[in-house]
């Protein structure tokens, strides 16, 4: 028995009859709402409840329930292998059936995957304060010319370090919140990078320096990739682990203080999109061991693509060196052509070690390491 007393439907007497069908399955409903004996029974047959008018009230038995066939989205973790017919849910949300299926295949999943979000949003910065634009710079004309080179080769491949991922994560399912979360905020890093490069390069001068064709050249094939783990070893562990040594080289050997910057603070975040990759990598390896020689064969293959093209193009290599030098001084130009050198293999270090650390043979790591692309990313 349950009384609406002269709450009507359009009033929210619906949530009573709810909850009272909810916990008995069905009853007797009075209520002294005039609307009532219109509304009622409307309200019932739209729900498939059966309603009939009696002497003490309506008489409502409730329909079949409409989430006898729903299902539990995942949990804590997530699944393998989620359905598309969970569509949008949240993961660990109780899903009707019938809900449309979308397209969204991809699985990716790191355990770290969350601990590395939570990171990236304590470690936001604000570009318009977190860098001193106003800083003085006595650097000669040709070393500035230098820095807008350098600048403008990082912007390009920040582009590729943006579009890349997000391809993926277009396809990526919702029950991977973490990963989804995770290179959401790395594409927003991307975005900062671009910017500060931009707005360094344009600090003292209107135009921008070249982008070459082999430089393009490198970066196209990081698009031809459609398998995650893959693109994260030719991106994140090989490209940006070099370019976390680009980054660290230009902010030890910058000419002025908002370079320097810049370059630190992209670096940051450069460690955590190779800190990501490698998890990836490592826990997909656990889970699909083959997925190694796909690894090495997808480095070869990069590699042969890449043979007929010149690799670091000259204007980098040289751009760099000035940048080191900081001077057209014979004395300087041989530090900056030795540190140039040191750089390169500093690079090949950085990629022998997360190699190794994803438990390829010193050999292989080596030798995948020698193939990697001369431009760097
Ligand atoms: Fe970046
Ligand atoms: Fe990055």
């Amino acid at each position: 028995m349950l009384d609406l007393g002269d709450l009507g439907l359009d009033e929210g007497a619906h949530l009573m009859i709810k909850r009272a069908l909810a916990r008995n399955g069905g009853g007797v409903v009075t209520g002294s709402a005039p609307s009532l004996p219109i509304d009622l029974p409307a309200w019932c047959r739209a729900r498939g409840h059966a309603c009939e008018q009696r002497g003490d009230g309506f008489a409502i038995t409730a329909g079949p329930d409409r989430w006898r066939h729903a299902e539990r989205a995942g949990g804590d973790a997530p699944v393998a292998r989620p359905p598309a017919r969970w569509g949008l849910a949240a993961r660990g949300a109780l899903v009707e059936a019938g809900a449309p299926e979308l397209d969204l295949p991809l699985a990716v999943w790191a355990d770290e995957a969350g601990r590395l979000y939570a990171q990236a949003a304590a470690a936001q910065w604000d570009p318009a304060t977190a860098i001193p634009w106003d800083a003085p710079a006595e650097h000669p004309d040709e070393v500035e010319d230098a820095v807008v080179q350098v600048m403008t080769y990082l912007i390009e491949n920040e582009t590729a370090a943006l579009l890349v991922p997000v391809r993926f994560l277009g396809k990526l399912h919702p029950q991977f919140r973490e990963v989804m979360q995770l290179l959401a905020i790395q594409a927003a890093d991307e975005a900062r990078h671009i910017e500060v490069f931009t707005r360094r390069a344009r600090l003292h001068r209107r135009e921008l320096g070249l982008s070459t064709a082999s430089g393009q050249a490198s970066l196209a094939t990081l698009f031809d990739e459609h398998d995650f783990a893959v693109a994260a070893m030719l991106l994140a562990v090989l490209g940006e682990g070099s370019f976390l040594s680009l980054l660290w080289f230009i902010r030890d050997h910058a000419p002025d203080r908002c370079t320097r910057e810049v370059a630190r603070l992209a670096a940051q975040d450069e460690a955590r999109h190779v800190a990501f990759g490698l998890a990836h990598i490592a826990h997909q390896l656990t889970v699909d061991p083959p997925l190694r020689g796909r690894l090495g064969a997808a480095i070869e293959r990069r590699h042969a693509a890449l043979a007929h093209t010149a690799g670091l193009n000259e204007e980098v290599f040289d751009a760099l060196v000035l940048l080191a030098a900081g001077s057209w001084e014979p004395a300087a130009l041989r530090r900056g052509h030795a540190a140039v050198v040191a750089l390169g293999r500093e690079m090949d270090d950085g990629r022998r070690l997360r190699l190794g650390r994803l438990g390829f043979s010193a050999d292989d790591a080596a030798r995948l390491s020698s193939l990697h692309t001369r431009n760097f990313m």
